[in-house]
């Protein structure tokens, strides 16, 4: 993947480089109507801690509905994969079921077979994500727990990855967890879906998990928790976003956490909402902008979707022969796509 950078790098690249991404993600969005801000902002070292906090919250449904998923379909999920290619991995956590599957340990197809044979080439894992250190971390705990497993992390923007990808053609399994794929608008997803396509070979295939449409209620409580983590999460762009970029105004007492259901676009809807007139400056860029009580700035969208609909628009995208799952609740489902 040529566009991805090595694991290791200096710590303060990586911060010029998220300055220059954020200063171009506020060009990008934030002079808009509304003003919006792309959700990759709120992970910081906080706001992963925080975000680790919201899949244990009772509302917060999704990763707990997921795991059931991958904990109960991991031998169809893995199926005969030799290479296993997580985008967004993360802390890796939810996908060592997986791995278990790939390694040969799980009650799956590997069972009594001699995958230590040195004519049956080692599985491989390749988890991608953005955040360099917290892949460095998995990376090396997932070499030491899975010994017969090629380990292979590769930093980048998964919306910007091209090719080749690592492994035998048609033996690729690339997955697509916790419902990330909620946080693109729909061009975004085209984009995502059709890169996604364009780094597989026929008979690869793909997995991806995706939120379900269901009573609004739940699904704004999901996203507004009673204990007041989501709203911190959300607040705490304002942080990172003061500390990322020359910038004077968001102010966390300006602002609150809004979660709305949109049920014209089938999505939950993330806002910071001015609680007064607030006036944003960055000096660098030359900007400002005023933002009147009761504005907000949109800084997450989370689509919810029909399993159908989700299938035909894979399959305009050439993927095809989908198996939809969904956990005991039905809340959560994990579409799986052959490459044609
Ligand atoms: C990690 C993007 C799937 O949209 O449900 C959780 C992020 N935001 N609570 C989601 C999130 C607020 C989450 N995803």
């Amino acid at each position: 993947m040529t566009t991805t950078r090595p694991v290791t790098r200096p710590a303060d690249a990586g911060q010029n480089a998220d300055t220059a991404a954020l200063e171009a993600d506020l060009l990008d969005g934030f002079f808009d109507d509304p003003p919006t801000v792309p959700p990759r902002w709120f992970y910081d070292e906080t706001g992963s801690l925080l975000f680790d906090q919201i899949t244990r919250l009772d509302e917060y449904y999704p990763t707990r509905a997921e795991a059931q998923i991958l904990r109960t379909r991991a031998a169809g999920i893995v199926g005969d994969a030799t290479t296993v290619v997580e985008l967004g991995a993360g802390s890796c956590e939810k996908t060592r079921v997986l791995l278990d599957e790939l390694a040969g340990r799980g009650a799956g197809r590997w069972a009594g077979r001699d995958v230590g044979a040195t004519d049956v080439p080692r599985p491989r894992f390749v988890p991608v994500d953005i955040s360099a250190e917290m892949l460095a971390e998995s990376a090396r705990a997932l070499a030491t727990e899975y010994p017969g497993l090629g380990i292979e992390p590769v930093v980048g923007d998964l919306t910007a990855l091209d090719g080749p990808l690592p492994g035998e053609p048609g033996r690729r399994l690339v997955l697509f967890l916790g419902g990330t794929v909620g946080n693109f608008t729909e061009s975004q997803r085209a984009g995502f879906l059709s890169m996604v396509r364009g780094l597989l070979a026929p008979g690869d295939r793909f997995a991806m998990g995706f939120d379900l449409v269901k009573d609004p209620g739940r699904l704004v409580a999901a996203y507004d928790d009673a204990r007041g983590v989501t709203a911190e999460f959300n607040l705490n762009m304002l942080d990172v976003i003061s500390r990322t970029v020359d910038c004077h105004g968001l102010r966390r007492r300006d602002f609150r956490h809004q979660s709305v259901w949109n049920a014209g676009e089938s999505r939950i809807e993330m806002w910071l909402r001015a609680v007064r007139d607030v006036r944003v400056e960055f000096p660098t860029l030359g900007l400002a902008r005023t933002l009147a009580a009761g504005e907000g700035i949109r800084t997450e969208i989370a689509r919810k979707f029909e399993p159908d609909a989700l299938a035909a628009e894979l399959a305009s995208h050439g993927f095809t022969r989908p198996t939809v799952w969904r956990d005991e609740g039905r809340d959560f489902g994990m579409v799986l796509v052959v490459v044609e």
